[in-house]
């Protein structure tokens, strides 16, 4: 998308075809005397009052016309006021939208958004609102064009790099998007691995693709034991992004499970389809980097990516197996389909040994449970860490990618505890089931004092209004973004 910017809003609106307009209900007053004014007759133009009664879905359409050119005018005004945490859905929600009104060249007012953060949010949703899901859809579309568009704005004095931000951002976003939307009949480690060279060599950081061979060499057992019944070799990516100026080392852990059919202990059909995004953590995680090296962020942060598919073969791991471990720990494999813990296990051990990271924070589409306690609206938090806890809740509070805070208290290892082993996968109680996940995780980061899980499963893939059906959301990079911006 290219960001064309225009001097005046008189500019703005002699170039478009739609202006889409973020608003709330207290600038309603504002915007009827300022904007719509200007749009729409006088005879013609519904008093405030009627435009906070008469909207369907938080959002108006009118008809309006300017220096007799039409212009169609679409409103979102679904909350009090705006802010940072509110206004890249708003945006992203406009920007879909428009598409599907067909609009061909789509403007965005933000000149009356009263922060740097706020534009800057906006412009990211807005661009991540741009995205095309069709991604195998042949030709052009029903309405006989590429869904290509052109958009505009008109950006104030002194905002411009943010929304250059915040399109960046949203940019970052699409690639997350695509990669997690990718089914697994296009994606493998191997393509996760040229994705990170490829972003690498463009944005001017650092990767290593840790191959089958080199992963056997290193010992990591857990990985390669989940790998056993895939046709694609498992790979590890590790990317760096390293400021001249940061001082602390960042590790971001991403769960990269390319398919996950459960293995033996295998799935339902019912949705099976959606194990398709069972590496947005991965794809997060490396998205961060990519994101922090296009913004020239002053920060030294990392990927770590464990990638495998959960096949079912003749050489799968079985239920009772018991496997090795980068930290040398054996494992008993109650349930095959518990396999991300186990591939994060090697992982974070690994993060810990190899690069001695002040913070580390993994993220992971890793249970059901914590669908079940949290739905769509926060990802589970888990860490001992109460500034870490506090920092990340924050950043989720302002940017909108909502964590919280769920419990890690000790008697929950004991629910972990193998009879055979020196832990087992799987909590055999019907209860907490994405804290136990998190008790496991915790026992190879070696009691490391600022590690954080972020249990993403709720949240990486979603109905987020670019198809009928569930689909990618990026979550996690924005969120990590503003804690890395911020701390
Ligand atoms: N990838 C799934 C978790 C998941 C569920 C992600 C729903 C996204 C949406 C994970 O590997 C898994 O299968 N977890 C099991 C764990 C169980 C066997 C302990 C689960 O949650 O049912
Ligand atoms: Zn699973
Ligand atoms: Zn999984």
């Amino acid at each position: 998308m290219r960001l064309s910017t225009l001097a005046s809003l008189d500019d703005l609106l002699g170039t478009i075809d739609m202006l889409c307009i973020p608003a709330s209900k207290e600038m309603l007053d504002v915007l009827h005397t300022e904007v719509l004014s200007l749009l729409i007759p006088a005879e013609t133009l519904p008093p405030v009052s009627e435009l906070l009664a008469n909207k369907k879905n938080n959002t108006l359409l009118f008809y309006g016309q300017y220096k007799g050119t039409r212009i169609k005018v679409l409103i979102a005004c679904e909350c009090e006021k705006l802010k940072e945490s509110n206004i890249y859905s708003i945006c992203k929600k406009l920007a879909i939208r428009a598409k599907n009104e067909n609009s061909i060249r789509t403007g965005l007012m933000v000149h009356h958004l009263s922060s740097t953060d706020i534009v800057q949010s906006a412009f990211a949703g807005w661009t991540a609102g741009q995205y095309d899901l069709g991604l195998y859809k042949n030709g052009e579309d029903e309405n006989g064009r590429k869904s290509t568009s052109s958009v505009h704005s008109f950006i104030p004095h002194g905002f411009t790099q943010f929304a250059e931000n915040g399109i960046t951002i949203g940019l970052v976003q699409h690639e997350v998007m695509t990669l997690v939307n990718v089914p697994a009949s296009h994606k493998s480690p191997a393509a996760l691995g040229r994705w990170a060279e490829n972003s690498a060599s463009d944005y001017n950081y650092k990767v290593n693709v840790i191959n089958k061979e080199q992963l056997l060499k290193l010992g990591m057992h857990a990985l390669l034991a989940v790998n056993r019944g895939s046709e694609y070799e498992a790979h590890c990516v590790v990317t760096h992004y390293q400021h001249p100026e940061a001082t602390r080392k960042i590790v971001l852990i991403g769960k990269g499970v390319i398919f996950d059919t459960g293995g033996v202990s295998i799935k339902t059909s019912k949705n099976m389809h959606y194990m398709k995004s069972d590496m947005a953590g991965a794809a997060a995680a490396l998205g961060t980097v990519e994101a922090c090296a296009r913004l020239g962020l002053k920060v030294n942060v990392m990927a770590i990516a464990p990638l495998t598919d959960n096949s079912i073969d003749n050489t799968s791991i079985k239920p009772g197996d018991v496997i090795s471990s980068y930290l040398g720990k054996s494992i008993e494999v109650i349930d095959t389909d518990a396999e991300g813990r186990l591939i994060l296990a090697d992982a974070l051990a690994y993060a810990v040994k190899e690069y001695k990271p002040d913070v580390m924070i993994d993220m992971a589409t890793l249970t059901g449970s914590i669908v079940a306690s949290l739905g769509p609206q926060a990802a589970g938090l888990f860490t001992n860490n109460d500034s870490l806890a506090a920092e990340l809740s924050a950043a989720g509070n302002i940017s909108g990618e909502r964590v919280w805070r769920m419990p890690m208290y000790d008697e929950y290892q004991d629910d972990m505890q193998s009879d055979i082993a020196d832990i087992k996968n799987l909590s055999e109680k019907p209860y907490a089931g994405a804290t136990t996940a998190a008790k496991f995780l915790e026992y190879f980061t070696s009691d490391h004092p600022a590690w954080a899980h972020l249990d993403i499963a709720g949240m990486a893939f979603q109905a987020n209004g670019f198809g009928k059906s569930y689909c990618a959301t990026a979550y996690g990079v924005r969120l990590l973004v503003k804690w890395i911006s911020q701390n």
